[in-house]
């Protein structure tokens, strides 16, 4: 598996969970007791499978790789890929708060569904450039050795912040949800 193959099934994971948080805002919406428990799993999964593992495959080791291997022209992109993560993180947090507020404040569940809303179609975009832009250039010049290095790093990563059981699970979810909403 090259190193590009192994960021797209992640992406196909997180795609499924931005589609399950909409549909959670939606309906009976947020404040909702099973909604809820399904909500904290999602952010859980936001915070850890995309944040600590996938955005720092890509920021620590990925992005990294593409300026060893002389792709200088795709210096901008790789930049405002960096800055969405970084108000992805923002938004994380923003959530995070309102969720924690849903029950003493009513217009929590308006401002969680809000930022919910605005996160999905910015990393909806930002997979769309990575997928269809950034991926192939990248698939054309990375060396096999620098692709074994970069695969080599993603492992470490995945130890270090999730371990393979708390991965199965993520998947798990991401296609439970799927189903069941
Ligand atoms: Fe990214
Ligand atoms: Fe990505």
């Amino acid at each position: 598996m090259d190193c590009t193959t192994e960021l797209r099934l992640e992406h196909g994971m997180m795609m499924k969970i931005f589609s399950a948080l909409l549909r959670l805002c939606s309906g009976s919406g947020p404040a909702e007791a099973e909604s809820h428990g399904r909500l904290e799993k999602v952010m859980d999964f936001l915070r850890t499978y995309v944040d600590q593992c996938h955005h720092a495959k890509e920021e620590e080791i990925f992005f990294p790789a593409i300026r060893e291997a002389g792709l200088i022209k795709l210096d901008g992109l790789v930049r405002e890929l960096m800055s969405e993560h970084h108000a992805g993180r923002g938004m994380v947090q923003e959530m995070e708060k309102a969720l924690g507020q849903l029950r003493e404040s009513e217009a929590s569940a308006k401002v969680f569904s809000e930022v919910a809303s605005r996160y999905v179609t910015l990393f909806r975009q930002h997979i769309r450039k990575e997928n269809g832009i950034l991926f192939p250039a990248a698939n054309e010049k990375l060396s096999a050795e620098i692709q074994q290095r970069v695969l080599h790093g993603f492992r470490k990563i995945d130890r270090d912040k999730m371990g393979e059981d708390r991965r199965t699970a993520f998947h798990h979810l991401a296609e439970g949800l799927e189903k069941a909403l």
